[in-house]
């Protein structure tokens, strides 16, 4: 057979494998190095136990004939899209229907798989840096050309994420026909305020433009005025598909639950130039190509928006978010220029003495014996950027702070 020939023009490796290759490789060269990773944004606190209850008596029904169950709705088991409903939409003023909502196994893969939606040729715009799925997904499809000496794909629209614009750049002049959009910002940590959100639905209600808005770290906003979700924008719904995960919400990484929202009023444009249903499509994709998150899953799921996994994943979240508080305190003490990490669990500097992204994490592991993940790896305008993780225990996130001030203080 013919291969897709748009693979070769992707890097050989997804950028965190290659960073697992390269550590495993230090690791194995340096045996007495104590590592401490904050590369990867892996969750490290073991899952709350109110999830923990609802998984095991889960698996107890999957035990019994009278409780057992097979394959469940593609879309969901009601019990977790009502208590989404309720506690994600409804709490903040948003009304989401429960068939706008697309229970997933994580939002990696709906990010993935939601460019099946767009034309072959459809024109994509992505914040520079930005979370590498987004992009790969669509050169795998093959809407970019190989990438130039800048590291850029050729027909896609980027936009770059700086320090002069607060890491949250505002609307082109020009349009498109998918915007990729992540707040709190994976990787620079930055938060869309709603003023920048308003701007970005005016802008897309106005090109027809479909927005992406991956809302994964939406926990992690502790300022309550700030949105956590781009329905509470008014228009929103006309223009725009939310992705939502319990992965840093409710450390689900090795769980795998998400879910995706999909408005019935969001309309594009198909071959003979009528207006058909993204909803409608995305249902047909879904239920031809997935049978839904397990059973037990869903229940975990659940679990969170209980008074009880509200309380432990909240204190979760308060936890990781005092590492990000100590990493930024302790990254400016030895004089680093440090972004992100108040809305987010990631914290971006800028690299000493101009280093490059990877030239600063061979210093970094060299030095410091600490993992980071390079700039550069989300797009070229993380170039001369780094992030730093806060899912880590204290313990380590001491040592990593107390390392970085011997090391670069
Ligand atoms: C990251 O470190 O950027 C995330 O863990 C990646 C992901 O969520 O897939």
């Amino acid at each position: 057979m013919r291969a897709n020939p748009n693979f070769q023009k992707l890097p050989a490796g997804y950028l965190f494998p290659e960073i697992g290759r390269r550590v495993r490789g230090y690791a194995a060269a340096h045996p007495d190095a104590k590592v401490i990773r904050l590369g990867i944004g892996d969750v490290t606190e073991p899952l709350a136990p109110a999830i923990i209850t609802a998984m095991h008596g889960a698996v107890d029904e999957m035990a019994r004939r009278e409780t057992f169950r097979g394959y469940g709705p593609e879309q969901g088991y009601d019990f977790l899209v009502e208590a989404i409903r309720a506690h994600d939409y409804q709490a903040r003023g948003v009304e989401v229907a429960a068939d706008e909502i697309f229970v997933s196994d994580g939002s990696k893969c709906d990010s993935g798989n939601l460019q099946e939606l767009f034309a072959a040729d459809a024109v994509i715009a992505v914040t520079d840096p930005v979370y590498p799925v987004y992009v790969d997904s669509n050169v795998m499809a093959g809407r970019t050309g190989a990438p130039g000496p800048d590291g850029r794909y050729p027909g896609l629209v980027y936009l770059p994420s700086t320090a002069q614009n607060d890491f949250c750049p505002s609307p082109p002049d020009r349009g498109a026909d998918v915007m990729y959009l992540c707040s709190p910002n994976n990787p620079t940590g930055a938060v869309m305020t709603r003023e920048h959100l308003t701007a970005w639905v005016a802008w897309a209600r106005q090109h027809d433009a479909l927005i992406v808005f991956d809302a994964a770290y939406e926990a992690y906003i502790q300022d309550d005025t700030l949105p956590r979700s781009i329905y509470e924008i008014a228009g929103a719904r006309e223009c725009a598909v939310e992705m939502r995960s319990f992965s840093k919400r409710a450390g689900f990484t090795g769980v795998r639950c998400g879910f995706l929202v999909v408005p019935k009023e969001l309309r594009a444009t198909g071959a003979g130039g009528e207006r058909v249903s993204l909803n409608a499509m995305w249902s047909r994709r879904h239920t031809t190509k997935f049978n839904g998150a397990s059973y037990v899953v869903q229940k975990g799921a659940a679990a969170v928006y209980t008074p009880d996994g509200l309380a432990q994943t909240g204190a979760q979240i308060a936890f990781y978010m005092e590492n990000a508080r100590i990493l930024r305190a302790g990254l400016a003490k030895a004089g680093f220029a440090v972004y992100g990490g108040e809305h987010a669990p990631y914290i971006w500097l800028e690299t000493p003495r101009g280093t490059t992204s990877w030239q600063f994490f061979d210093e970094l592991l060299d030095r410091a014996h600490l993992v980071g993940t390079p700039g550069s790896g989300f797009g070229p305008s993380g170039e001369g950027y780094f992030r730093l993780s806060a899912f880590n225990s204290r313990a380590n996130v001491e040592e990593a702070v107390a390392r970085l001030g011997k090391v670069f203080g």
